[in-house]
């Protein structure tokens, strides 16, 4: 099977009109979840990467068997009041209101080669916190990488500056 087909699409959820993409059928799938990690280690392999990044829930599913596979170390990226040591925080914006994201200061050595992994690409406003977190950490942001992109809310474009790579596209 391939990726793009081992995603099941569920349309109006969490509400009408919105057309969801649901990766637990490509992880409970031993040979698309794998397939999914070793692609993104393929494409990582020659990066010199130091470090993996995730953001929670969802980037830590792929996120952590990446870092594994290459042997990295991972760090968590959480929603505030999760991380129990000194932590630098970032807020983004949501479709309605804010939220806000937080990174152990000390989580990344000062110039190491990070690459974040996140499961989608939508408006881009997690990723771009996270590579902000990063940054404010010490690190250098190498590659995003997701397992889904939704090219229609042009998430790139928030991203410019950045090398974003995804699994699978989807237009709508
Ligand atoms: C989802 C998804 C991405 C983010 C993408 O996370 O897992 O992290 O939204 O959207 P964006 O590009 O518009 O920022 P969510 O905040 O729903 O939380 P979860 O990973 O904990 O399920
Ligand atoms: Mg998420």
């Amino acid at each position: 099977m391939n990726l793009k087909e081992s995603i099941r699409v569920i349309e109006g959820f969490p509400k009408e009109g919105i057309s969801f993409k649901d990766i637990t059928t490509l992880i409970g799938d031993g040979e698309t979840f794998k397939q999914s990690v070793d692609a993104f280690v393929e494409y990582l392999k020659d990066k010199k990467i130091d470090v993996i990044v995730g953001p929670e829930a969802r980037g830590f599913i792929f996120g952590v068997p990446v870092a594994y596979a290459m042997g990295l170390g991972f760090v968590p990226v959480r929603k505030p009041g999760k991380l129990p040591a000194e932590t630098i925080r970032m807020n983004y914006a949501l479709e309605y209101g804010t939220d806000s994201l937080e990174i152990h200061k000390d989580a990344i050595k000062k110039g190491q080669r990070v690459a974040i992994i996140d499961d989608l690409l939508a408006t881009g406003g997690t990723i771009e916190a996270v590579a902000k977190l990063v940054e404010e950490a010490g690190g250098e942001v190498v590659t995003l990488g997701f397992t889904i992109e939704l090219t229609e809310l042009n998430g790139r474009d928030k991203l410019k500056k950045y090398d974003v790579m995804s699994l699978v596209e989807y237009d709508v």
